[in-house]
């Protein structure tokens, strides 16, 4: 078994795999979203102090397991610094406390193999990478071997679906609020612009519809307060157009790459219009699409296990003294054109 910790974010997680039948024999996360709620937004040094808290209480539940536990596995990259540092120093403790080696594991990687959790993980494989720090289109060879072709040029996209439901005073965590809101709107009133339409550049970009929203949002108050059907119609308008750009990069890469299996991936890929537009997207290339079950879209520790059972059968072991913590991909290619 493999034993995972997952500490990138906001959310403090533990999950133990069972290598041969890819069971998630125990599964603990703690949600911080209350604490960093009234701030807006994730508040990197209070989200450390409660992975600091929160870890050491999860692990109680891991304990039946430590004599079956092979190797540790932690998300060393990418993420923020001090949160991630909170779960590579469980990871180096418990290595030294069990005698088992570390598994340091991609953040990204781990959302890749949240499409094979019960299954063997198929390559090559295309993905769209939709969350809260990042929104990419990524290919991958194999395990080791994996890049991001196309990247956002400012917010990602989930962080868009954060602004934009801030703006609208609605409840946090913002995505899921707002898909939430924008089912009773109006996706065709407001005609908010497709990101970078007509640009050559394989790239996304969302802080230019990010401001359209703002700026409809102001007019709408200075003419008076904003009622909750024109909230609704904004969420859904927002919304689709986000989606729209997200999908119309997307689709000229496919056009282009003709990929036979693409997967949606990250926190945002639990949208559910997302998910059955990127599907329709998908089928019009002949190209399968794939999703990760609902409740592993977002972080969790169990996807760091499911990746890590390939690194340890690649043997990509580290010395607890050696793991290296970084904050930021080491790649961040300029947007391709084609
Ligand atoms: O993958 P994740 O849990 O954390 C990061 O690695 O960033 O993704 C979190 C992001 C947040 O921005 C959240 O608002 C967004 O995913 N999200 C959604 C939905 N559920 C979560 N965005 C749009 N629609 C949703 N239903
Ligand atoms: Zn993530």
């Amino acid at each position: 078994m493999i034993l995972a910790i997952e500490s990138s974010c906001d959310d403090s997680a533990i999950a133990i795999i069972d290598r041969q039948s890819l069971e998630i024999v125990f599964e603990g996360k703690t949600s911080q979203n209350d604490a960093h709620k009234p701030f807006g937004g994730v508040v990197p040094e209070l989200a450390a102090r409660l992975h600091a808290e929160n870890l050491p209480k999860l692990l109680e539940g891991a304990k039946p397991y430590f004599l079956r536990i092979k190797a540790i596995a932690v998300t060393n990259e990418p993420g923020l610094s001090v949160a991630l540092a909170e779960g590579v120093v469980m990871a180096q403790a418990l290595s030294l406390a069990l005698n088992k080696p570390i598994l340091p594991i991609h953040h990204i990687k781990g959302h890749l193999y949240s499409l094979f959790m019960r299954s063997k993980a198929r390559f090559p494989l295309s993905a769209a990478m939709v969350s809260g720090g990042h929104t990419a289109l990524i290919e991958a060879k194999d395990y080791g071997n994996f890049s991001q072709i196309a990247v956002s040029l400012d917010d990602a996209l989930g962080e868009a679906f954060d602004k934009a439901a801030k703006m609208l005073n609605l409840d946090y965590p913002s995505g899921a609020a707002l898909e939430k809101a924008a089912r009773s709107g109006d996706e065709n009133r407001f005609d908010f612009p497709l990101p970078l339409k007509g640009d050559p550049r394989l790239a996304f970009s969302f802080s230019g519809l990010k401001n359209s929203v703002r700026l409809a949002i102001e007019a709408l108050e200075s003419a008076g307060s904003l009622e909750a059907q024109t909230k609704a119609d904004i969420a859904a308008s927002f919304q689709k157009a986000a989606i729209a750009h997200l999908l119309d990069k997307t689709r000229r890469y496919a056009q282009k790459a003709r990929p036979k299996q693409m997967g949606l991936i990250g926190g945002a890929s639990a949208n559910l219009i997302l998910r059955d537009r990127f599907g329709a997207l998908c089928r019009e290339f002949d190209c399968e699409p794939l999703f990760a079950p609902l409740e592993y879209c977002g972080d969790n520790a169990a996807m760091i296990a499911r990746a890590a059972i390939e690194a340890y059968d690649l043997g990509l072991f580290c010395d607890p003294a050696a793991i290296q913590i970084r904050s930021r991909a080491p790649f961040a290619p300029p947007a391709i054109c084609i």
